[in-house]
């Protein structure tokens, strides 16, 4: 276990982060310290002698070190985190929490700024100007923390966080943490205090999530018939209007709270209400949990196709709470997984053994097995949206057994074959495009086979393919003159993105 603490000087990143490390028995490092120690001198007279491109070099390998080292809450430097690559390594390793507090508060916790080398001079105007240069970066956190505070209250905050392992989805200010624990639905009052009012969006068949208790003059209940054929303008309009009842504040935020069709719809009406409002989700499908909730895609349908409109609007909060999976239909959840081995597949072997190691319990609906696959996805997920935020290039490899899944999807008739059934039959496919392509081997093809097998999920692809398939194929939009960019998959965590022309396609399928 790894805790990092950042955020600026004077505030009390030490304090607490001994606190912290009592709680959690755990050791403590200072990072400033250890630098100190390396160098043989004070930080201050490094700064004087060499400047700061020397002291960040040094800060860097020092943290660097850090990685490898089990057991530790770290007191970072105020600037740290101001290296990305650093700061990105620290995200992956363990647990980032920023900790801040107001100007005037630092100010009196740090004095006269002696011995702080970036508050030489006007010290206020000095920290402002550092507080904003930082301001994106401090925002990559698992958490960001209020230390005007006293230190056990902010302890436990952090001790709360660590223990709950989210997974933080890093893109400067709009920065989100996944929590994903049985149960944390009930934290989303919380989440929603400092908004002036709320949407909540549900559909009939997830209202009983919506969370009791809202006042009717902070809070607007919206529920909308369930399934696709329901996600469309009209459900839209209904949400802006319940927003707008509210009073039309852009303070307000909209919250999700179902499949990934609420999450899209109620999405879109945030990203467009007033010219964006916060938005908050609360998945309760397994799609909307590995894949729909992360990333801040959002949309609706148009007569002409799905998700023909739509906007990128990220989300302030996920709150995954998988006990709302024990009301899902079992073939929803099913469906589900096969998003799940997507994701394993790109991540790599440990990922993939994973589930193989839990593919029992993961198709009886075990909901510990089921958290720790939805916490792997996640990660994955959360990955791919941060190297490629709006889908130029990275984010491509997430289509995955999709280019196939979406033809037979649609080629069954919208609603016979569910995505995930599709998605399961796709990533068959795209396995014997590989193989055809000697990117991975026949072992390969019959253990992709075998884990959606067992996870419950059809794999009978042969008789399934026809030239109606094909056809659609040939009308993806993402068709580039008469061929198609598909995800090519090698052995677990290996992939590349091909052109191929749709001819050579149906040879490689039918490999
Ligand atoms: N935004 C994205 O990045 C993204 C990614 C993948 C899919 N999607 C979209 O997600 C949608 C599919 O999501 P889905 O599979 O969650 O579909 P869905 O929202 O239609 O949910 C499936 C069914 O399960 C019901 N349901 C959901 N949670 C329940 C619960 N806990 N208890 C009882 N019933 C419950 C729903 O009412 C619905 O009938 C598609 O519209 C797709 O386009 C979006
Ligand atoms: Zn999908």
């Amino acid at each position: 276990m790894r805790v990092f603490l950042s955020g600026p000087m004077g505030v009390g990143k030490s304090t607490v982060a001994a606190r912290v490390a009592e709680r959690l028995g755990l050791r403590t490092v200072d990072l400033d310290a250890r630098i100190e120690a390396r160098a043989g001198r004070r930080v201050a007279e490094i700064f004087a002698e060499h400047g700061e491109p020397t002291f960040r070099e040094l800060e860097r390998a020092c943290a660097r070190e850090l990685l490898d080292e089990d057991g530790v809450v770290v007191a970072l430097g105020g600037g740290t985190v101001t290296d990305r690559t650093t700061r990105r390594a620290l995200l992956e390793a363990g647990i980032l929490v920023t900790l801040m507090a107001p100007v005037d508060e630092l100010l009196r916790r740090v004095g006269s700024g002696e011995g702080r080398p970036l508050l030489q001079g006007d010290a206020e105007a000095r920290l402002r100007a550092v507080l904003d240069a930082r301001r994106s970066d401090y925002a990559e956190a698992h958490a960001c923390v209020d230390a005007a505070r006293p230190v056990e209250a902010v302890a436990d905050e952090i001790v709360a966080w660590v223990r709950e392992e989210p997974v933080a989805v890093a893109l400067g200010e709009r920065s989100y943490a996944v929590e994903i624990a049985a149960g944390c639905r009930a934290r989303l009052p919380q989440r929603i205090t400092r908004a002036s009012g709320a949407v909540l969006v549900a559909d009939r068949n997830t209202a009983r999530y919506l969370p009791e208790g809202e006042p009717q003059e902070r809070a607007r209940r919206v529920v909308l018939e369930p399934g696709e054929e329901h996600k469309d303008i009209r459900a839209v309009e209904r949400i802006w209007d319940a927003g707008l009842e509210l009073g039309g504040d852009r303070n307000a935020c909209v919250v999700a709270i179902g499949g990934g069709v609420v999450g899209d719809l109620a999405g879109f009406a945030a990203a467009t209400l007033l010219r964006g409002v916060a938005f908050g989700q609360v998945p309760t499908s397994l799609l909307a949990m590995v894949d729909s909730s992360v990333g801040g895609k959002t949309g609706f349908d148009r007569p002409q196709g799905k998700n023909l409109v739509g906007a990128f609007h990220q989300p302030r909060f996920v709150l995954c709470d998988v006990e709302t999976l024990t009301t899902l239909p079992v073939e929803e959840r099913i469906a589900g997984l096969a998003e799940v081995v997507k994701a394993a597949w790109l991540e790599g072997e440990d990922d993939v053994a994973a589930l193989e190691q839990d593919a029992e319990a993961l198709r009886a609906g075990d909901l510990a097995a089921t958290e720790r696959a939805i916490r792997r996805s996640v990660r994955t997920k959360a990955r791919v949206v941060t190297a490629d935020e709006h889908e130029s290039g990275l984010r491509m490899s997430l289509n995955l057994g999709h280019t196939i899944g979406h033809a037979l999807e649609a080629a069954a008739g919208f609603g016979a074959l569910r995505h995930g059934e599709a998605v399961a039959l796709g990533m068959v496919a795209a396995m014997r495009v590989g193989r055809s392509l000697r990117q991975l081997d026949e072992a390969s093809v019959v253990r992709c086979t075998a884990l959606l097998d067992r996870l419950g999920l059809p794999t009978d692809l042969d008789r399934r393919l026809d030239d109606d398939v094909f056809g659609y194929v040939g009308a993806d939009k993402k068709r580039a003159g008469a061929t198609v960019r598909f995800v090519v998959p090698g052995g677990p965590g290996s992939h590349r993105i091909e052109p191929i022309a749709l001819d050579a396609l149906r040879r490689h399928v039918a490999g």
